[in-house]
């Protein structure tokens, strides 16, 4: 019949106009639904006689038939091209390439330093980031170190022409964070050191330190030795001891070398420790007031402790590493190195 004749015709150019889901919509209810054209065509049927009925009737089944099932396969087309539209824009990732068998990993002084930067963090601590080039006052006179100290010469550096230096210690953000945050105050400040130093095995020119500072009312030694116990036994996974000598640091007053029972043979003497038992680890004392005073903070009302780990050492340590300039090489062995046990 002409009329289905004209509908099929009409269908058949929207649904290949159809570019969206939304303009799929509208072709489905323009001929399928409640006053789509295949609807409102059985009106015609009444005028027909019972035989054309009965044709009138078989022909506009089959053209609903074909309208939907054209309208199904078009929504099927319409979401294959969303998914590969959607994949043509993703980063492409060869699954099948062959995997050179290598993976990169994270240098022995990062994965340390995280360690202990997780310690602290657990412990309260805010995490600070230090300059490597500083202000000779920062460096020295704010850690009470005077021009013509004769300390200075412990720690001698790399000068730049501007008067500035290579940072000898992390002490030396000491001043700094205490302007920043004013008291009280925990904080500890990893970063890379240098000395000009005679290199050997145990000796380098660049080299990794993390400092902790600790300040309140009444701070006391106490408070220095129960975190540095907490913080060695968290990083060698067992209790440790530690013990305090006399150490001299004109940052501090009193100043000590902290020593802690050796975490491999728990104390008894092996060739990590030298056979002594103890390692030595952690030059600390108590803030010295002139430095307080210097960061702005009143020594009278406050005290504090600090602390220098030397985290290139601990990280020797740990890993066994036998010469520190290891640790600053170029050579991926670096990376393979095993825990000693
Ligand atoms: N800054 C000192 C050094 O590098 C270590 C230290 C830090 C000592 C804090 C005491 C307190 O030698």
């Amino acid at each position: 019949m002409k009329e289905l004749e004209n509908i099929k015709e009409l269908f058949t150019t929207a649904i290949a106009n159809v570019k969206t889901n939304d303009e799929l919509n509208v072709v489905r209810t323009d001929f399928l639904g409640k006053s789509g054209h295949l609807t409102t065509c059985m009106k015609l049927i009444k005028d027909l006689s019972a035989e054309e009925k009965k044709a009138f009737g078989q022909e506009v089944n089959t053209l609903k038939v074909f309208v939907s099932e054209s309208i199904d396969s078009k929504k099927i087309e319409l979401e294959n091209k969303a998914i590969e539209e959607e994949l043509a824009s993703m980063p492409r990732v060869d699954l099948t390439t062959p995997n050179s068998g290598e993976s990169g990993s994270l240098h022995p002084v990062t994965i340390i330093q995280e360690r202990l930067i997780n310690i602290f963090r657990g412990m309260g601590f805010a995490i600070e980031d230090g300059n490597e080039v500083e202000t000779e006052y920062n460096n020295f006179e704010a850690v009470n170190i005077p021009k013509f100290h004769p300390a200075r010469d412990m720690q001698d550096t790399f000068y730049l022409d501007n008067g500035q230096v290579l940072k000898t210690h992390t002490s030396a953000s000491q001043n700094r964070i205490m302007r920043k945050y004013g008291a009280p105050l925990k904080a500890i400040f990893p970063g890379r050191c240098f000395r000009n130093e005679e290199l050997d095995a145990s000796h380098e020119n660049t080299f990794f330190q993390m400092e902790g500072i600790m300040i309140d009312k009444d701070i006391s030694i106490s408070n220095l030795i129960y975190f540095m116990k907490t913080m060695l036994s968290e990083v060698f996974e067992r209790e440790v001891n530690v013990r305090l000598r006399p150490g001299f640091f004109p940052f501090v007053e009193p100043g000590f070398e902290l020593d802690c029972s050796c975490p491999y043979c728990g104390g008894k003497g092996c060739r990590v420790c030298k056979h002594s038992g103890w390692i030595e680890l952690c030059p600390c004392g108590m803030i010295h007031p002139n430095v307080l005073e210097m960061g702005g903070i009143d020594p009278e009302e406050y005290t504090g402790f600090a602390f220098g780990l030397g985290l290139s050492r601990l990280v020797m340590m740990t890993y066994g590493f036998k010469d520190i300039r290891n640790l600053n090489s170029k050579d991926l062995k670096v990376l393979e190195q095993t825990r000693i046990k």
